[in-house]
């Protein structure tokens, strides 16, 4: 056993931080969702200047009581990068906050607007789960989400209107991410088709824009009748619920936006193999195309945590994965399809157009 001295003791006191800094990592979720509770970023925005933290209490209507812990609150979130002091002064109330290209995107209005992918996963209908992951590892639910509520994430979601309406909402904002990507940097893709299946395609965000973009194109959006039903289609895009298991429409192309990763390889031969079926055109002009996320080790830092955190994500609450570029040559060769191409057009997404 070593005693904690001279270089040793650095060393152990680094060991030290490191495991409590990931013992409190939920400390910098959880600050910061009760900042978006509060509603912090949208009142500093609205205050259309650098705001006083005086001005904040008041404007939040904070108990007397817990005035002091708002600066303390602020500073732990100045320290995770985001909100910034603009001043420097010793009088706490007088410490003026902006808002950092990270609370941008927590803005209620903000097109971008990523809080709905906050309130989603701090929700203790996805969190309690965590806490039955080392359970899971030792009985024979499919996942830690079936182990905690005792039904498959899709099923829960068709059952409980408050979480369907979050996670459609959020897969709306995520998508927008890409929208214009999609739409104007990825063309080429839609070029000769004539029809396209958005399979899981949700409340339809992503083929709306490209129904919009491609008006000669027929879009589908397929998905579960909780997603789909009551949605109205405009004059090239129709809603069709079903279950992608059984058969999906006809149509040139199928699109399947992150889809692949909920699911194990398995059930995505399975999937594969029915979007195979529903191509209607052969040749290069018959494809599905995926959007997905690529593991690669060649990810900067910040972007392979977040590849690591979605595996784990996918892992605890469906019974899909992130994968490497292996793993998907591997997943769309042993479908049978004969050929396909991968272009990486944003962050943590790449397009892949695979032909039968
Ligand atoms: C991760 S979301 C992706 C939504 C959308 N493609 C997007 O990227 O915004 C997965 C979608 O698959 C749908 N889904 C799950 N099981 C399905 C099934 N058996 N058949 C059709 N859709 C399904 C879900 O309802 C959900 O909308």
């Amino acid at each position: 056993m070593e005693s904690p001295e001279g270089k040793n003791a650095a060393k152990l006191g680094d060991a030290r931080t490191h495991v409590l800094n990931h013992i409190f990592n939920y400390i910098n979720s959880m600050s910061l969702k009760c900042a978006v509770d509060l509603g912090i970023p949208d009142i500093i925005h609205n205050y259309g200047q650098p705001m006083p933290l005086s001005n904040l209490i008041a404007s939040l209507s904070i108990h007397p009581s817990k005035t002091h812990c708002l600066y303390r609150l602020m500073r732990m979130l100045i320290h995770s990068g985001f909100f910034s002091q603009h001043n420097v002064t010793e009088n706490q109330l007088e410490i003026e906050y902006v808002l950092t290209d990270a609370s941008m995107l927590l803005l209620k209005n903000h097109p971008l607007s990523v809080t709905p992918f906050l309130h989603l996963n701090l929700d203790p209908i996805l969190t309690l789960p965590w806490n039955q992951f080392s359970t899971w590892f030792q009985n024979g639910d499919s996942t830690p989400f079936e182990t905690t509520h005792g039904m498959l994430f899709w099923d829960y979601a068709g059952r409980h209107p408050t979480l369907n309406h979050l996670f459609n909402d959020t897969m709306a904002c995520n998508t927008r991410f890409i929208t214009s990507v999609v739409t104007e940097k990825c063309k080429g893709v839609f070029s000769g088709l004539k029809s396209l299946v958005d399979v899981g395609g949700g409340t339809g965000t992503l083929a709306k824009a490209i129904a919009k973009s491609f008006p000669q194109l027929e879009c589908i959006v397929f998905d579960l009748p909780h997603v789909v039903d009551g949605l109205n289609g405009t004059q090239n895009l129709k809603y069709v619920a079903g279950n992608m298991f059984d058969t999906i429409p006809h149509a040139d192309a199928i699109f399947l936006k992150s889809i692949l990763h909920d699911w194990n390889d398995e059930e995505c031969m399975n999937i594969l193999k029915k979007c195979k079926e529903a191509i209607r055109r052969k040749g290069k002009e018959g494809k599905v195309i995926i959007i997905d996320m690529v593991m690669d080790n060649e990810n900067k830092k910040d972007e392979l945590q977040t590849h690591l955190f979605f595996d784990m994500l996918m892992m605890v609450l469906v019974t899909g994965k992130t994968r490497t570029k292996k793993d998907w040559d591997k997943l769309i060769c042993s479908t049978g399809f004969s050929d396909y191409k991968i272009t990486s057009i944003f962050g943590l997404t790449s397009l892949f157009e695979i032909y039968p």
